[in-house]
C-alpha cells in the first residue's frame, strides 16, 4: 500500500505545474532575478491579502523575524518573550540581532503562548513580544496587546504557519507592530525554496526593513546603514503569486479535514486529545493537525504509524530551552511544564489541502488500530 505522507507536494505540483512554470519562464525570459516585477508583483497581492498596508519579501521567515526585530532597534541588552514551544527558528532570529529570548510556557490547551506567563517574565529590559500563531492557530492577542501598550512594548507576530488564519475576525499579521511569514514549502503558501515576507502598517518601520534587506541601500551602491542581502528572489515571488489565489481554498479544505479528524477521534479522547481550539480563533488556518498522546505512548504510536505508511511528524520534540543550543544562554535551567509536557505528547497526522477523504480515514483507521495495540501506560485525567 502506498503511504500517506505528512504534506504531499508533488500533488499540489502537478496540478500547478503549467502555470508555475510559466510564472518561472517569464522571471527567466526578463532576466530580473533580483528584487524583479514578480517580487513587486507578489508584495502588493500579500500585502492586499493580509490587510497591511505593507508586505515586503525577504528570503525566509527566520530573517522577516529577526529583520523585524533589528528594525525595532531591539539588540544587545534588550529581552524579547517568546515561546518555549516553537520552531527554533523564533528565538534564533531574537538572537541573531543580539538580544536575549526569554522563553516562557504556554496555554496546555491551545499551545499558545500562556499570557500570565508573559505578565510574569516582563522586566525593565523587555522590549518586545513575540507570540506565535503556531499550529495555524492565533494566539490569544488583545491581553498581550494591552499589556504591551501599557508598557511600551512591541508585539511581534510569528505568522510563519499561520497564512490565512484570524484571530476574532482580524488577520493574522495585521495585529502586532509587523508579521513574519515563512514560505518554507511545506507551509500553507509554499515557494520552491526558502521565502518570507514582513507585513507591517508602520511606513517607518517598513522603509527600515526595505533597507536592512538590501545592506542598508537606499540606491545602488550607496548604504546608509550595515545591513543584510536578504530579498526575497523573483523565481519564488513568481511560484508565490501563482498560488496565492489558491491560499483560501486550500485554508477551507484544510479545515474540513481537521474538523473530521476532530470527529473521527472523539471516540478515542481518554488517550487522544487534539490541541483545542482557542474561543478567540475565528479561521485557523490548520498548518498542522495536532494530537496529544495523553499516556506516555506518543513514541510508540508515532514509529507504529510510521510503519503502517502514515507519514505522522513531531513538531516539536523538544521545547526550545531543552535545545542544546540554547544551554549556554540559560543562566538556570526554566521550569516550563506545559511546554515541556506537550513536547512528549504531540504527534501530527498528515494534512494538507491534496488529503484525500480516503486517506483521512485510512490515516485514523490507522491510528485506532495503533492505539489498541499500545497498551494504555496512565489514564488520563487532564
Ligand atoms: C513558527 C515558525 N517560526 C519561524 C519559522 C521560520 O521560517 P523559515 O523556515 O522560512 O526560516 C518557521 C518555519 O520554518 C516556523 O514554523
Amino acid at each position: 500500500m502506498t503511504s500517506i505522507p505528512l504534506v504531499n507536494l508533488t500533488r499540489q505540483y502537478e496540478r500547478l505545474a503549467p502555470a508555475v512554470e510559466r510564472a518561472i519562464g517569464a522571471v527567466c525570459a526578463r532576466g530580473d532575478f533580483v528584487l524583479g516585477r514578480a517580487v513587486n508583483e507578489f508584495e502588493a497581492a500579500f500585502a492586499a491579502y493580509v490587510g497591511t498596508r505593507h508586505a515586503i519579501g525577504v528570503a525566509s521567515g527566520t530573517d522577516a523575524l529577526h529583520l523585524i526585530v533589528r528594525a525595532l532597534g531591539i539588540g544587545p541588552g534588550d529581552e524579547v518573550i517568546v515561546p518555549a514551544n516553537t520552531f527554533i527558528a523564533t528565538a534564533q532570529a531574537v538572537w541573531s540581532a543580539g538580544a536575549m529570548p526569554v522563553l516562557v510556557d504556554c496555554d496546555e490547551r491551545t499551545a499558545t503562548i500562556d499570557v500570565s506567563a508573559v505578565r510574569a517574565a516582563v522586566t525593565e529590559r523587555t522590549r518586545a513580544i513575540i507570540p506565535v500563531h503556531l499550529f495555524g492557530q492565533p494566539a490569544d492577542m488583545d491581553p498581550l496587546i494591552a499589556l504591551a501598550a501599557d508598557r511600551g512594548i512591541h508585539v511581534i507576530e510569528d505568522a510563519a504557519q499561520a497564512h490565512g488564519a484570524a484571530y476574532q475576525g482580524r488577520n493574522c499579521g495585521t495585529i502586532g507592530v509587523a508579521g513574519g511569514f515563512s514560505f518554507y514549502p511545506g507551509k500553507n503558501l509554499g515557494a520552491y525554496g526558502d521565502a518570507g515576507a514582513i507585513t507591517t502598517n508602520d511606513d517607518g518601520l517598513a522603509a527600515e526593513i526595505r533597507l536592512l534587506r538590501n545592506w542598508g541601500s537606499p540606491t545602488k551602491y550607496v548604504h546608509s546603514r550595515m545591513g543584510f542581502n536578504s530579498r526575497l528572489d523573483s523565481i519564488q515571488a513568481a511560484v508565490l503569486g501563482v498560488k496565492l489565489p489558491y491560499l483560501d481554498a486550500w485554508n477551507d479544505r484544510r479545515n474540513q479535514v481537521g474538523a473530521w479528524y476532530r470527529q473521527a477521534l472523539a471516540p478515542l479522547a481518554d488517550r487522544l486529545r487534539p490541541i483545542e481550539q482557542g474561543p478567540w480563533t475565528s479561521r485557523h488556518a490548520y498548518h498542522l493537525f495536532v494530537v496529544r498522546a495523553l499516556d506516555g505512548g506518543r513514541d510508540r504510536i508515532v514509529a507504529a504509524l510510521q510503519a503502517g505508511g502514515i507519514g505522522a511528524g513531531i513538531h516539536y520534540p523538544l521545547a526550545i530551552h531543552q535545545q542544546e543550543c540554547f544551554q549556554p544562554l540559560l543562566a538556570r535551567k526554566p521550569h516550563l511544564p506545559a511546554a515541556e509536557r506537550l513536547a512528549s505528547e504531540i504527534f501530527s497526522l498528515p494534512l494538507c489541502p491534496e488529503l484525500l477523504d480516503s486517506e483521512a480515514e485510512r490515516v485514523v483507521d490507522t491510528l485506532c488500530s495503533v492505539i489498541a495495540k499500545i497498551p494504555a501506560t496512565v489514564h488520563a485525567g487532564r
